[in-house]
């Protein structure tokens, strides 16, 4: 067991500085490689008995989550606390925006109080964008906005990869289901199309983007198809990822009904069967168990699910020390 080092191993090779983390479409490959092997030296820390290294001491970071959550927050806190930064926590009820504050001027004020950095989630696709581009010293980390995007959730899935498979580059990746109202698929399909994997889509038409349905080359990457039936879909793939299906859809009609998604599209042994033998199952959670994965799959040796989560952890810390280190190009 590793205990007591002080340090943060190998970090600060080659991060470049990013005040504000708002998504992967900018981000270049190198800079995604460089953020994955921070979030293995991060892991390490997380490994150790006593998890915690003084690198961001003296910094303030603010979680704001205007949706439910339960990893992504804890992990966003948690991670800030394993690197010695005041990390505080502000909910929509409770805050002054049950007043009707209005969201920049709630960041505008934690900004006055010295905060460096705000993690927030927001229920409306661009509202980071939107304080990014009006805040001058704070920094914004997106953990979800709208439909939009997730990145570090894409990035811990990536490192997921990663860690398993030894590189992503050329593997095949099945995403299945609620795609177009998936932030994470979206991040994921930015985050591998970069990195070189072969992304295949499957899940009901209706939960495709349709520019993706139809192969519309201005919004689709090269390396990403449509394959709405999941057994052709599946076939030899490296990492079979569902995503929640959001019974709040259902109702919408773009669902042809419960049984009938699980019966095409849910996750399960006979399906698996058709995959590589050792392929990755992979699910951001929260799990609807039953519907897109069955539970011998979610809790079998194959599913990385909790280890999606554990890496969560170590990939939210590169992402605070990557935004905090570019905000004060310093000695961390
Ligand atoms: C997802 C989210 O909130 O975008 N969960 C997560 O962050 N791990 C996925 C979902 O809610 O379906």
């Amino acid at each position: 067991m590793t205990t007591g080092s002080q340090t943060l191993p190998r970090v600060e090779a080659h991060l470049s500085p990013r005040r504000h983390i708002l998504d992967l479409d900018d981000f270049t490959r190198d800079e995604i490689e460089s953020l994955l092997d921070a979030a293995e030296a991060m892991r390490e820390v997380l490994d150790r008995d006593i998890k915690k290294v003084p690198s961001l001491r003296g910094k303030v970071v603010i979680t704001m989550f205007l949706e439910p959550s339960t990893r992504t927050r804890v992990s966003f806190e948690q991670a800030g606390k394993m690197l010695s930064a005041d990390v505080i926590n502000i909910s929509g009820s409770g805050s002054s925006a049950e007043k009707g504050e209005s969201l920049l001027n709630t960041a505008l004020t934690l900004q006055a109080m010295r905060a460096d950095l705000l993690v927030v989630r927001s229920p409306q696709s661009g509202a980071p964008y939107f304080l990014a581009s009006n805040l001058d010293s704070m920094g914004v980390v997106n953990a979800g906005d709208g439909m939009h995007a997730h990145p570090t959730q894409a990035l811990l899935d990536l490192m997921t990869m990663r860690r398993h498979l030894g590189s992503i580059e050329g593997a095949k990746v099945v995403i299945i289901g609620d795609v177009l109202h998936s932030r994470v698929a979206r991040s994921d399909i930015h985050g591998l199309a970069t990195v070189g994997a072969q992304v295949v889509l499957s899940g009901p038409p209706t939960m495709i983007p349709l520019e993706m349905l139809r192969g519309d080359v201005r919004h689709t990457p090269a390396n990403v198809t449509v394959e709405p039936d999941l057994d052709r879909a599946i076939e030899g793939a490296d990492v079979v990822m569902a995503l929640r299906i959001q019974k709040e859809r259902a109702a919408a009609g773009l669902l042809p009904s419960m049984r009938e998604y699980t019966r095409r599209w849910m996750v399960s042994e006979a399906r698996l069967a058709k995959a590589k033998p050792n392929a990755l199952v992979m699910h951001p959670g929260p799990m609807n168990e039953g519907v897109e994965i069955a539970s011998s799959i979610a809790h079998s040796p194959r599913a990385q699910i909790e280890e999606q989560v554990t890496n969560g952890v170590a990939m939210r810390m590169a992402v605070l020390y990557q935004s905090l280190a570019g905000q004060h190009g310093g000695d961390l």
